[in-house]
């Protein structure tokens, strides 16, 4: 009789319970904490339910290594939930899968990393000076609030050409959109469904006029949209305007939320290791400021390279990623089943002290060329993912973060308010607890 040994296997240990039970007790708790106590007690992967869909947690270097090097064998991109696909489309690279993936990402590819980076430095640059004069001429800014603004506005000028965001209904559009997806599904006027459709519609036909009007120019331009259409053309890729439109939005929401935790977490965290901050400041006054920045003026901020990379690794501003299990397979003895979710999660690895010396101390040498902790195994640092789906923004988030952090550094001081609690909230994207008021002053 041909026996299918993984058939035979246990499923993990954990606990299904009824339909939407478990979730309410999952949110009753921190997140983080539930996470924590589950990998305690049950190990590396745990069955629960979350949305009324079966998921198991991979946790640990092992389980996540599983799962990011198993795309497309055992893994794919993650069954949409219905009010996902109403309000954001389903056309965007996050839900493809296959060919039509790596396509994508080539697509992406193109305008998000290498050379064509040299196109946005100057926006990120004179945005951020924009920001630091006006935050100098308050007395203490919020900060969280002040840096979801600044992102909103860069991301949409480097993306689509748009200026003053943060001034428009753009913001939010977008937060009713976040709103509706976690609701029922029901879309009447006055329920968040209804208003997440709404403010959908107003956005996506922003978006392709913007598109729309691009495309009769002679030249495309050289934001984001400028050279996709560029791309589109020359290797004869026909995504439609309403495509182009639900593409330009994953990008927005993938990346503006994880920069600003990327930068808010580096200010507090360095703001409690003025060591750190000190060798910042000196690493800068050694470059030469007339210089303009350059590409290869800031490969040159080594140090600062290390504190980013340290700050992402104890707050990483994703905490994990979403997969759907393409077929039935096996770790550590028990049965992963086809059509089940699989949530890996991203602090265990960085956490783990096999990996990372004394994990919770901010030692941003743990990445100097000497002790490189993030090289010690394949797949050990991934703030940013890893395997066939790591993140598409990574290099274009370090030059934001490099640009924004080096232009504070050569223009501003900054002092946090005395007292305040800077506890950062890991979930669903790592960001301060509370308001945290920064006062900022020339040189
Ligand atoms: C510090 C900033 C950022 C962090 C920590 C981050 C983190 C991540 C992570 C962990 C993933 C993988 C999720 C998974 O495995 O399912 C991801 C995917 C992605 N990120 Fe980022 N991200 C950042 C910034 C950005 C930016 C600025 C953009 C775009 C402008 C971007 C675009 C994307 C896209 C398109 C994907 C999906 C890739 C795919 O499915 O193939 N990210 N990001």
């Amino acid at each position: 009789m041909n026996m299918n040994p993984i058939s035979s296997l246990p499923l993990p240990p954990g606990n299904l319970g009824l339909p939407f039970i478990r979730q309410k007790k999952v949110f009753q708790k921190n997140y983080q904490d539930y996470i924590k106590e589950i990998y305690e007690k049950y190990g590396p992967i745990y069955k629960t339910r979350v949305l009324g869909k079966k998921l198991i947690y991979f946790q640990g270097y092992e389980a996540v290594k599983f799962v990011l090097t198993n795309e497309n064998k055992y893994f794919t991109s993650p069954i949409i939930f219905k009010n996902y696909k109403r309000i954001f489309g389903q056309t965007d690279i996050s839900w493809l899968a296959g060919k039509e993936h790596r396509d994508r990402q080539k697509l992406l590819a193109k305008a998000l990393k290498n050379k064509v980076l040299d196109n946005y430095i100057d926006t990120i640059h004179n945005l951020s000076q924009s920001y630091f004069s006006k935050w100098m001429k308050s007395n203490y800014v919020d900060l969280y609030f002040e840096i979801n603004n600044y992102t909103l506005d860069l991301v949409l000028k480097l993306l689509l050409g748009i200026d003053s965001a943060s001034e428009s209904e753009i913001g939010n559009y977008l937060k009713d959109m976040s709103s509706g997806l976690n609701t029922i599904p029901l879309a009447l006027p006055w329920t968040k469904l209804g208003h997440a459709l709404k403010s959908r519609d107003k956005l996506f036909n922003q978006f392709e006029q913007i598109i729309v009007e691009r495309q009769k120019e002679s030249d495309f331009g050289s934001d984001v949209l400028g050279i996709l259409l560029t791309v589109q053309e020359q290797i004869n890729s026909k995504l439609t305007v309403r495509q182009i439109a639900e593409q330009m939005v994953n990008l927005l929401s993938l990346g503006r939320k994880e920069l600003s935790s990327a930068l808010s977490s580096f200010l507090i965290l360095t703001s409690e290791h003025l060591d750190v901050l000190k060798f910042l400041q000196i690493e800068q006054e050694k470059l030469d400021r007339s210089e303009p920045v350059s590409l290869a003026k800031l490969k040159k901020m080594v140090y600062l390279e290390q504190v980013i990379k340290e700050v992402l690794r104890l707050a990483p501003p994703v905490s994990g990623g979403l997969r759907e299990v393409l077929q039935d397979c096996s770790f550590q003895g028990f049965r992963i089943p086809k059509g089940w979710n699989v949530a890996y999660q991203i602090n265990s690895v960085l956490q783990d002290p096999e990996i990372y010396e004394q994990p919770e101390r901010f030692n941003p040498e743990r990445f100097n060329p000497i002790n490189a902790e993030d090289k010690k195994k394949p797949l050990c640092y991934i703030p940013f993912g890893g395997g066939a789906r790591e993140c598409i923004g990574k290099e274009f988030a370090y030059l934001v973060i490099k640009i924004f952090i080096s232009t504070l550094l050569d223009n501003c001081s900054w002092k946090f308010k005395e007292n305040q609690d800077l506890t950062i909230n890991k979930f669903p994207v790592a960001r301060p607890a509370n308001k945290i008021e920064v006062c900022f002053t020339n040189g």
